[in-house]
Order: structure tokens, then sequence, then C-alpha cells
């Protein structure tokens, strides 16, 4: 896994969002996996810019976003669906038909989840996947004890993000106890995936991640397995890091041909 530490969150988001604009230049019917919460908001912001510039186009590439809470409705201000619209959709100009999210108010949850894979797959399967992590280790809504080859299906949130994500809520009695998340396995198979992770909560979930032993209790850690995984942290969330100084060392003299 590669690992670049960055002074700001800012830097970081802005490393990932010039990863994200070549591929999309490179390849217009990029197929991108995207990811919501508090950490992504400066990926969109820069993306948004990019394309605000007049030259990032995205009328052909494909989203398939990783989660979404089981009950509330597109429309519901804290729906993963409306998050989307707000930061990212209604500013750039990917064609509605394009964006995938798991459906909050399937009534058949197994057959919807089915459908949900047959469509990432239909499409080709997903160039580059964003990802956060939680404080607890998680990607996507795989929380602890997730098994390592999931695919997309129904989970049941674990206290400590029913706690980190009650901010968002109006109390932490109205944030779902059920959601619809893509697998670990799911994830892995994107041919590239970038995590980010900013501020000091993350610092030990990111050094399990990275240096701890592969484990479905840290369901982040399989992505030691991913041949194509970088990992953009701040300083905060690198302060656990053993490796830190290596990490340094490698992205200050990476070859000038390898840099995003
Ligand atoms: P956050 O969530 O970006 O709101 O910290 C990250 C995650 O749960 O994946």
């Amino acid at each position: 896994m590669e690992v670049i530490i960055t002074p700001s969150a800012r830097e970081a988001s802005a490393v990932a969002a010039r990863i994200a604009a070549a591929l999309i230049r490179a390849n217009p019917r990029a197929v991108l996996g995207l990811a919501t919460g508090g950490t992504p908001l400066g990926f969109y912001d820069e993306l948004a810019a990019a394309h605000a510039r007049g030259g990032l186009d995205f009328s052909q590439v494909t989203t398939f976003n990783l989660d979404e809470y089981v009950g509330l409705a597109p429309d519901h201000p804290q729906s993963y669906a409306r998050f989307m619209r707000e930061h990212f959709f209604s500013r750039v100009n990917i064609p509605p038909n394009r964006i995938h999210i798991p459906d909050g108010l399937a009534t058949d949850i197994p057959a919807h989840c089915a459908a949900y894979e047959a469509a990432i797959r239909d499409a080709g399967g997903i160039d580059l996947q964003l990802l956060g992590i939680g404080s607890d280790g998680h990607i996507g809504f795989n929380e602890p004890g997730s098994s390592l080859g999931s695919r997309t299906r129904l989970k049941t949130l674990a206290g400590r993000t029913i706690c980190d994500n009650a901010r968002f809520f109006p109390s932490p009695d109205e944030v779902p106890r059920h959601v619809i998340t893509m697998g670990v396995g799911t994830i892995l198979d994107a041919r590239r995936c970038l995590v980010l992770a900013f501020g000091e909560a993350k610092a030990a979930a990111v050094a399990d991640m990275v240096e701890g032993p592969v484990t479905a209790s840290v369901p982040a850690s399989a992505l030691q397995f991913h041949p194509s995984c970088a990992l953009l942290v701040d300083e905060p969330a690198a302060a656990r890091l053993k490796r830190a100084d290596y990490y340094r060392w490698v992205y200050a003299i990476k070859p000038e041909w390898q840099r995003p």
C-alpha cells in the first residue's frame, strides 16, 4: 500500500482529485466508486472546481456509491443520495442514469443487492474506488467482523459508528441501525483504491489498517491485499504509523513520472 502523508487534509484532497481527474481524462468512460461522510468533501470540491474551470467532463462517467441507510428515502436530508446531490452531483455533469446509490427503501433487499453487484459488473467494474475509514476500521459500512469476501448486503451498524455519525442527525436515536453496503470483496475488486483519512480520531484505525495484521476485526486491513491502493492522510491521522519516516522518504524521492 502506498502511504502519502500530506501537511493538510486540503492537500490530500487535491492529490486525490488529481488522480481521479487524470483517470477521467485518460478514460472519459471511467467508473468511479464514491464515498460519503465528512472526509471526501474537499475531494468533491476539487473535482467540482475542475469541472467549473471547463476542463473536466463527467458526461460519460458512471458512479457507484458505497452505501446507504436503510429506511431513508433519496430526498431525506440525511440520506447519502441527498448528500451526493448536494455535495457533488449537482455541481458536475454526470447523467442521472449513470449514477448508482443503493436504495434505502428497497423492499427486497437481497434482490436489490444482487442487482447492484450485477450493475457494477455490467458497467465493466469500478476503475477507482474512493474510501474513508471509520474510527472502528470499517470501509463502506463493513463493520468489524465483516467477511473479507463479503459482497453488497444488509449490515447492522456498530454502536461506535452510530455515535460517530450522530453528528449528521438531529439526535443519535435517529441514526438508522441498518444499511446497505458494498462488501469488502466488492471493494477489493476495484482496479484502484484511494483511502482518505484525516484527524487524530482516525490515527489508530489508520495504523491498524496499514501496519496491523489482516483481520476481519479491522475490515480496512483487507486493503493490504489490494495491488493498487493508496492512502492519503494528514499529519494527525498519520500520528500512529510506525514507518511514517519511510513513507515520507518514499514520497519525497518518488520518480516524477509516478507523481499524481
Ligand atoms: P467520515 O466517515 O468521513 O464522516 O469520518 C468515514 C467513514 O465512516 O468511512
